[in-house]
């Protein structure tokens, strides 16, 4: 199946997005938090079947050598048909010869392994709010 992907904010529903995100339980920022972190970002993707806004991702960076990725989700009816695979690689192709790091769900690590992600010995974090590293699942 052909679908539409979108690499700027423009004409963006917010709302749709925020949906996306509370779709894969990771709408822990209110909508307007939400669209700050998404026009802010260094790359964004949207993917569209139709007008149907069914999967998104960012990604923050110095342009240089370093980048995060963040936000990566896909509507469930959607999951298995290598949207989020499409999200990610549409997301690298702007970060050439860049670190890139992400926190990763456990159910989640599976996927990033088989796109070339490893776990970090050396990460660390500190978080805004304690519930946000509770949610993140850190607990270390
Ligand atoms: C994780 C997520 C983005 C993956 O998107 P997706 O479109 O379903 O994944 P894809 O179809 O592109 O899968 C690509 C590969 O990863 C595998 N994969 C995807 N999700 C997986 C999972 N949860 N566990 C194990 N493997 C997974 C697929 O089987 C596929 O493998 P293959 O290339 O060998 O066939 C999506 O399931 C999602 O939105 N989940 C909820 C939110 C989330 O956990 N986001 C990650 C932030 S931590």
């Amino acid at each position: 199946m052909q679908y539409r992907i979108q690499e700027n904010c423009k004409n963006i529903d917010w709302l749709a997005v925020y949906r996306v995100l509370q779709e894969a339980g990771m709408a822990s920022h209110t909508l307007e938090e939400t669209q700050k972190a998404f026009e802010n970002s260094y790359r964004v993707v949207f993917v569209f079947d139709k007008d149907l806004l069914m999967g998104v991702g960012r990604a923050i960076s110095d342009g240089s050598y370093e980048a995060g990725i963040f936000d990566v989700a896909v509507l469930p009816d959607y999951r298995g048909k290598k949207i989020g695979k499409l999200i990610m690689a549409e997301l690298h192709k702007g970060l050439p010869n860049i670190n890139v790091i992400l926190y990763a769900k456990p159910e989640a690590q599976s996927f990033y392994k088989k796109i070339g992600y490893s776990k970090m010995l050396t990460g660390m974090a500190k978080f805004a709010r304690e519930d946000r590293m509770r949610e993140k699942g850190y607990t270390d």
